[in-house]
């Protein structure tokens, strides 16, 4: 697929890089000392995750392909490229939002932060690479999504990545398992193991084998529940992060057809009838529009959160609020925005008696930091090597709690109105309610995780509600794509979930009580011990629960239109032409594990289309 030849007929390389600058203060064009063409054949906004992934496979054909992304080039800061600093990029690096305040958590207000740099979110996250489980994909399938089960995607999560597997000495001392078959060799994103390990993550798995779950041979088969170390998005020779930047921009910025403009936001899709044309942009709120036509396809790629203010922005989604703000209604699509949904968490603490050598508790040894920092620097070993946490369970409901059946059943005979905000459209609720209803199927059958326990550094864990049942919403406040949208993650809205995460947390506790983890001593501190009864527990989450493990999805979804999607199963967005959607916001359901790796998949798997479209 790969042409590398350049196309004659692209007259580029006419304008001097000042004359740029000029003609486009606070922005650049990448690639050449070019002046941006009047017209490309695809149009891709946002250079994140998706974005550059998708621009990188188009312009391996001789396609003019322009990328346009709000946020800056990093320039290569350790808080970047470090893997012990991540999550700690500087702030301009992130839209930080806050959502409106949630009576689920005593009227909390909650950040969603996403990246806002090249690179976009995979830029900014925590590293850590785990795919779902096959269910997580079939679930898609079932919902109508033909296509786009586990057996469909699994190829290109092996295209997208170059697995490196972990040294034998550590992959012993670990019991590390891997299975080639399931990796990739040849794609762009570096997926390794951080050489460094706290000794406490095998008392972990232990743990969890003794707490009645298994550690599969390889999370990346589809065999995705239980407990496992995954990979980072780590390059396992320089020992810093791999992103979208590195792997889709990096490697081909030199190619005359792909140019990229940074700093510069989208601020409009432009259409011609129910076509889109094209997209306006800007270098800030109160600098000129502009437009720049796509003659083949405008691909919206700007994440969860700002793709569907875009689309409302544009004329495309639910028709009331359309009016609302006097956009002229393209396509009126209910689902834009709906079915937002991101996965609520929160860290459990507590300390141990008989803690391992090296533990967590080290770090805040300045002496020892600073000789794993010229550890790193030397010979790219050490703590500085490992993001925050690698080690997880991914646990069914029945896993988790005896009650497994009796949540299920009261999910099933539950009045659907209680999972998405009030007023919302019919389509909207029918597409709930069929995912409730697969939901329901799967967790019966035991396929699909519902809590995730984040361990293997002590007695706390990180316990994240995999498959929430309450829904959120994103809707502009004004015509702006400068303002942020109003975010409304619904945390909690379905008291189902306050039940699941009651369950865990109880888990948890239980997890202590294994042999594995008595083995360190623990004590639990919060929630402490005297936390006991149902109320106290539920008062404690609402007060703790932190409504965003950064995986916004699902805000603009495959799924039939009668079911409230917006994009049908080629990607395309409903009532319009020349419109497709790739990025974390198609994603009907948020798989139960952490979504970079999802991401870079489906926008693999999406060239299959463009090459068939044209
Ligand atoms: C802090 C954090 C930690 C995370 N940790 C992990 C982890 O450890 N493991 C994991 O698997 N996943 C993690 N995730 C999730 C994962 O990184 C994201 O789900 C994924 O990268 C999203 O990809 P995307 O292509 O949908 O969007 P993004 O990669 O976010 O890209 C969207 C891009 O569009 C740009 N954009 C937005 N609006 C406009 C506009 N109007 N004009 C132009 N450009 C625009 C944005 O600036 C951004 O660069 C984390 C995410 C965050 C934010
Ligand atoms: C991009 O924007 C940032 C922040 O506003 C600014 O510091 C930087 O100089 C800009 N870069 C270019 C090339 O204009
Ligand atoms: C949250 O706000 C609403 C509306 O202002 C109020 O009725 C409710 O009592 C508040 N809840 C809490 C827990 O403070
Ligand atoms: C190592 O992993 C295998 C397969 O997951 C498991 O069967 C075995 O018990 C593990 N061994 C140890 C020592 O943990
Ligand atoms: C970690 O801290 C413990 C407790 O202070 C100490 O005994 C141990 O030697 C430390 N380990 C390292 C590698 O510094
Ligand atoms: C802190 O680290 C230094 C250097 O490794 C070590 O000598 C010292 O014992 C550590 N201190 C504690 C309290 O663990
Ligand atoms: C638990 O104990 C702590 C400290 O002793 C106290 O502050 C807290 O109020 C108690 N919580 C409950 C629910 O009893």
């Amino acid at each position: 697929m790969r042409f590398s030849f350049v196309v004659a007929s692209l007259a580029l390389g006419v304008a001097s890089t000042r004359a740029t600058h000029h003609a486009l203060p606070h922005a650049q064009v990448i690639g050449r000392d070019v002046q941006l063409l009047s017209s490309y054949e695809y149009v891709i906004v946002g250079a994140g995750t998706a974005g550059l992934t998708v621009a990188d496979r188009l312009s391996e054909d001789p396609l003019k392909v322009l990328v346009i992304e709000t946020g800056d080039l990093d320039h290569g800061e350790d808080e970047i490229l470090i893997p012990r600093y991540a999550l700690g990029a500087p702030r301009k690096y992130f839209y930080d939002i806050p959502s409106v305040p949630m009576p689920g958590l005593n009227n909390r207000s909650e950040l969603l932060s996403v990246g806002r740099i090249v690179g976009g979110s995979s830029a900014v996250n925590g590293m850590f690479m785990p795919r779902g489980a096959k269910s997580d994909y079939d679930l898609w399938r079932d919902l109508g999504n033909p296509g786009w089960g586990w057996r469909d995607l699994l190829p290109y999560f092996i295209k997208s990545e170059t697995f490196t597997p972990p040294p034998a000495s550590l992959a012993s001392k670990f019991n590390i398992t891997w299975d080639m078959r399931y990796h990739g060799t040849k794609g762009p994103v570096k997926s390794s193991y951080p050489p460094f390990l706290y000794p406490a993550v095998n008392v972990f798995l232990n743990a969890i084998r003794q707490f009645g779950s298994h550690v599969p041979y390889e999370h990346a088969s589809g065999d995705a529940l239980g407990a496992y170390w995954a990979p980072n998005t780590l390059d396992p020779v320089t020992r810093t992060r791999s992103y979208a930047r590195t792997a889709h921009y990096d490697t081909i910025k030199s190619r005359v057809n792909f140019h990229l403009l940074y700093n510069t936001t989208v601020t409009k899709i432009t259409f011609n009838g129910k076509t889109a044309t094209g997209v306006m942009y800007a270098s800030g709120p109160k600098a000129r529009s502009k437009s720049v036509s796509a003659s083949r396809e405008v691909i919206l790629a700007a994440g969860a959160p700002h793709t569907p203010q875009l689309l409302q922005i544009s004329g495309v989604g639910p028709r009331k609020l359309l009016e609302s703000f006097n956009i002229p209604v393209i396509s009126d699509l209910p689902g834009v925005g709906a079915n937002f949904h991101d996965h609520p968490y929160l860290f459990t603490a507590g300390t141990v008696a008989h803690d391992l050598n090296p533990s967590p508790s080290n770090t805040s040894n300045a002496t020892w930091m600073a000789e794993q920092l010229d550890l790193y620097r030397t010979k790219r070993d050490g703590v500085y090597t490992t993001s925050l946490g690698n080690t997880a369970a991914f646990l069914p409901l029945n896993e988790i709690t005896l009650l497994s059946t009796s949540i299920v059943n009261s999910l099933k005979s539950q009045d659907p109105v209680k999972a998405p905000p009030a007023e919302t459209d019919s389509t909207v609720l029918a597409g709930w309610k069929a995912q409730r209803d697969l939901i329901v199927k799967y967790t019966l059958e035991g396929k699909i995780a519902a809590g995730e326990f984040i361990g293997g550094s002590g007695a706390g864990m990180g316990l994240v509600l995999l498959k929430p049942l309450s829904r959120g919403s994103l809707t502009i406040k004004s015509t702006s794509a400068f303002d942020d949208p109003i975010v409304d993650f619904g945390t909690l809205r379905n008291p189902l979930d306050l039940d699941i995460l009651t369950e865990m947390i109880k888990a948890w506790r239980r997890m202590l009580l294994t042999p594995a983890m008595q083995s360190m001593g623990p004590a639990a501190t919060s929630p402490a011990d005297n936390v006991t009864s149902t109320a106290d527990i539920q008062a404690y989450i609402r007060a703790n629960l932190a409504a965003s493990l950064w995986h916004p999805t699902g805000s603009a979804p495959m799924l039939k239109k009668e079911l409230g999607g917006v994009v049908d199963t080629r990607l395309l967005v409903y009532g319009t032409r020349g419109l497709s959607i790739v990025d974390a916001s198609i994603l009907p359901i948020c798989p139960s594990t952490h979504i970079t790796s999802t991401v870079y998949a489906v926008a693999e798997k999406v060239l299959i289309f463009f090459v068939f479209r044209s």
